[in-house]
C-alpha cells in the first residue's frame, strides 16, 4: 500500500532523523521542503536567492514557494512510491494546498504524525547538530557521532557541516513561527482523524518503533 504521511513538530523534535530511517523498507521518499530550499539557496537558484535571508532569521518561506517545491517533487514520483512530508505543511494554507496536491496526484494522506517534545531539549538537539558534508547523514555532538571520530559512518566522508540557522538566536525564532502558525494547523488533522502523538523524547529508535506501529494501523 502507498502511503503518505506528515511529520509534524517543532524544530528539532527529530522529523529528518525519523523520516531518514522510515525510508528504508517501506518504499516511501523524504520530502523535506528545509532540505529543498538549502539546496536551493546553495544553488543559488532563484528560489534560493529569495529563501536564504528568511531561513537564516528563522522565519517561515512564502507558501507558494514551498508548495510549489512540493508538487514538482510529486509530479517527478512514481505512483508507487509514498512520500513523508518532513517540514511540510507548516501553515493552514500550506495544509489546504496540499490536500489539492495530493488529490491532483491521485494520493490520499493516511496519517499525520505529531513528535511531541520537551522545548527545552530542542535548543540543545539542535546547536549539536551536524551532518556529512558528502552523503548528508546527521550526527549530534552527544546523542550520535560517529562510530570513529572524524569519519562518516555511512560513506568514510571526513566532511562535516552545520545549518546556518542552527544557532540559538534563530532557534528561538523558528519555535516561536512554530507555536504561531504550525501547531494551530493540528485541528484541521485532528477533526479527519488523522492525528497520532508519538512521544519524540524517546530514544531515536523507541521513536521509529512507535511511529512503525501508527503506519500498521
Ligand atoms: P527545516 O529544515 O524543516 O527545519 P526545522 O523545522 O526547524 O526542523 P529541523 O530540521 O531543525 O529539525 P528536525 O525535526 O528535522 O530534527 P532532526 O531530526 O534534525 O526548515 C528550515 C527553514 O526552512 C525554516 O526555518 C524555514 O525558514 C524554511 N522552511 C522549511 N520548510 C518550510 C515550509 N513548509 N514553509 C515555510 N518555510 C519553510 O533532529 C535534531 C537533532 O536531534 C539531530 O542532531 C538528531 O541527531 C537529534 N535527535 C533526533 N531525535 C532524537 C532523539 N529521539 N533523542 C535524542 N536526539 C535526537
Ligand atoms: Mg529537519
Ligand atoms: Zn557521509
Amino acid at each position: 500500500m502507498v502511503m503518505n504521511i506528515i511529520l509534524l513538530g517543532p524544530p528539532g523534535a527529530g522529523k529528518g532523523t525519523q523520516s531518514g530511517l522510515l525510508v528504508t523498507g517501506h518504499g516511501m521518499r523524504q520530502l523535506s521542503t528545509g532540505d529543498m530550499l538549502r539546496a536551493a539557496v546553495k544553488a543559488q537558484t532563484p528560489v534560493g536567492l529569495r529563501a536564504k535571508a528568511v531561513m537564516e532569521a528563522g522565519e517561515l518561506v512564502s507558501d507558494e514557494i514551498v508548495s510549489d517545491l512540493i508538487d514538482a517533487e510529486l509530479a517527478a514520483m512514481g505512483a508507487e512510491t509514498g512520500a513523508i512530508f518532513d517540514g511540510y505543511p507548516r501553515t493552514q494554507a500550506q495544509a489546504v494546498a496540499l490536500d489539492d496536491i495530493l488529490a491532483k496526484h491521485g494520493r490520499q494522506l493516511d496519517h499525520v504524525i505529531e513528535l511531541t517534545v520537551d522545548e527545552d531539549a530542542l535548543v540543545e538537539r539542535i546547536t549539536g547538530r551536524f551532518t556529512c558534508g558528502t552523503c548528508g547523514e546527521g550526527y549530534h555532538d552527544r546523542f550520535k557521532q560517529p562510530a570513529v571520530e572524524g569519519t562518516c559512518d555511512k560513506c568514510g566522508g571526513h566532511e562535516f557541516k552545520r545549518r546556518a540557522d542552527d544557532n540559538e538566536e534563530t532557534v528561538r525564532t523558528r519555535m516561536a513561527e512554530y507555536r504561531a502558525k504550525t501547531a494551530p494547523i493540528l485541528p484541521y488533522y485532528d477533526e479527519r482523524k488523522l492525528v497520532s502523538r508519538v512521544d519524540g523524547m524517546a530514544d531515536i529508535a523507541l521513536v521509529t518503533t512507535a511511529i512503525e506501529k501508527v503506519l500498521r494501523g
